[in-house]
């Protein structure tokens, strides 16, 4: 049986947010969500978050994921007492009886170690622990001249020796769940900070002669955590850099991997070039070849092979076809399918439409709710006019069509196979295949106009 608990209950004041603390992101996800998730890949028996602060919010965020058993602390006493607040819900059986804890502010924290944290307890206490160069303000780890572990003792309790430590607690902990109950018991507050201190039960441990291993995780961002908007962007960064070296890792080149921002899942096939501040959202999936301009942002996007999206193009909930060029300045907005070889300009939008390949729109253009065909060739200034103040209607435009400059498409409206629309149109009813269709008021010349002069300056 594991038992995975999360604690959540601090109050997280130095973000100065409104929001608790674990709901803040950290690669696009909360923190507490990331955690969880990671709990979630060791196939808990059971999972349990300590919340405090900001509880209802959190409950709340979790809503419907009945996995999770959610337990209050009030008042917030220490981790010891937090952790204490879960134990009628901690499962235990004769073997593998483990409880394991989690912080909801230290969100990075992988896989891997934790289950090297899972293998080292060993029906016994193991903990988390690292040197670092700086340890002020952690727990130091103590040991005998055996090298085992004797006790955990806090910066605000440590002597000047102690200090001297460079292992140190990083929280995280797995502890045999029966003899953990009887240690969270015993614990008392009688320390610098008047709190019980979950630390406190690996004394315990070292009386009852239960074995104390201790474990280092494989990365130093693993182990960090986020009390402030600082800390939150320092650990933001470290993971950026982690995600960009696993992208190169694969074979994705990345222009700056210091200007990679990637929020959610991004897949990449061979050769694919990635220029400096893009921001990749939600899932991504990029086709052999691709390459991705400097400053795009991608959310819940498909990229065919060999396309490519040059600067300042947004897209989202998009799919594209193979060999397309997308932008500059392009907006593809969700519900567009975009086929191969499909060419976007500068400053045009696209809106819940499927354009077949080979068709053009490349200049200052609205596509919206249509269905274009292939080979079609919107002009500069082409608007489908979707929206008649309550409703949406669909414009269709047939394969090999050609749509002249500043045409406004009224839908619902449909255009013939090779039509011809004459620049300036406004389409009000549909225009036959292959046939030129002008709306177009004469043109006329007024033979003796004067231009108006303006009124000359009186003279003082
Ligand atoms: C704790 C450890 C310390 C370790 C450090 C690592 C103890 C006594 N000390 O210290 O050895 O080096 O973490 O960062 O355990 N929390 C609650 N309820 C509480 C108190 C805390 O849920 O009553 C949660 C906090 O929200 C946070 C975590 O527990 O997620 C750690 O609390 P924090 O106050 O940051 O612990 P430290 O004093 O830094
Ligand atoms: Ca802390």
């Amino acid at each position: 049986m594991l038992n995975v608990v999360i604690l959540a209950a601090g109050m997280g004041k130095r973000m100065q947010s409104s929001q608790p603390k674990v709901l803040q992101t950290i690669g696009g996800q909360p923190m507490l969500t990331r955690v969880i998730n990671t709990a979630r890949s060791l196939s808990p028996d059971q999972l349990i978050v300590v919340v405090g602060h900001g509880e209802q919010a959190i409950r709340q965020a979790y809503d419907g994921q009945v996995d999770i058993h959610f337990v209050s602390q009030w008042p917030q006493l220490g981790t010891g007492h937090a952790v204490a607040q879960a134990v009628d819900l901690l499962k235990s059986s004769r073997e593998n009886n483990a409880t394991m804890v989690l912080y909801g502010d230290v969100p990075l924290v992988q896989t891997d170690t934790l289950q090297a944290l899972l293998a080292g307890s060993d029906n016994g206490l193991a903990l988390l622990t690292e040197e670092v160069e700086n340890p002020h303000g952690y727990g130091r780890i103590v040991r005998d001249a055996q090298n085992r572990v004797l006790t955990i003792v806090e910066e605000k309790d440590a002597t000047a020796a102690q200090k001297q430590i460079r292992e140190i607690n990083t929280g995280m902990m797995v502890a045999p769940t029966d003899k953990l109950k009887s240690w969270l018991k015993k614990l008392s507050n009688n320390n610098a900070q008047g709190e019980y201190y979950l630390t406190d039960i690996v004394e315990f441990a070292a009386k009852d002669k239960v074995t104390i291993n201790t474990v280092a995780p494989k990365a130093s961002f693993e182990t960090q955590g986020v009390n402030s908007r600082v800390q939150q962007a320092q650990l933001e960064r470290l993971w950026q850099r982690e995600l960009a070296a696993r992208q190169l890792q694969g074979g994705v080149a990345i222009a700056d991997p210091d200007r990679f921002d990637q929020r959610g899942e991004l897949m990449c096939g061979q050769d694919v070039f990635i220029d400096v501040g893009c921001v990749f959202e939600g899932m991504v999936v990029l086709g052999d070849g691709v390459r991705i301009g400097a400053h795009c942002v991608l959310k819940d996007v498909t990229v065919g092979a060999g396309t490519e999206i040059h600067p300042f193009s947004h897209l989202q909930q998009a799919d594209i076809g193979k060999g397309a060029q997308i932008g500059p300045y392009a907006r593809i907005r969700p519900g567009t399918r975009l086929e191969d070889e499909v060419h976007i300009g500068n400053f045009v939008e696209i809106k819940n439409s499927h354009i077949q390949s080979q068709s053009k729109a490349n200049h200052l253009a609205y596509v919206g709710d249509a269905d274009v065909g292939s080979r079609v060739n919107i002009g500069a200034g082409t608007i489908t006019c979707n929206y008649d103040g309550a409703n949406k209607h669909r414009t269709v435009i047939e394969d090999d069509a050609f749509i002249g400059s500043d045409t406004q498409l009224v839908a619902p409206v449909r255009v013939g196979k090779g039509a011809t629309l004459g620049a300036g149109t406004t389409l009000t009813q549909d225009a036959p295949a292959n046939k030129l269709t002008v709306s177009r008021s004469p043109q006329k010349t007024i033979e003796n106009w004067q231009r108006p002069v303006k009124p000359s300056r009186k003279k003082p």
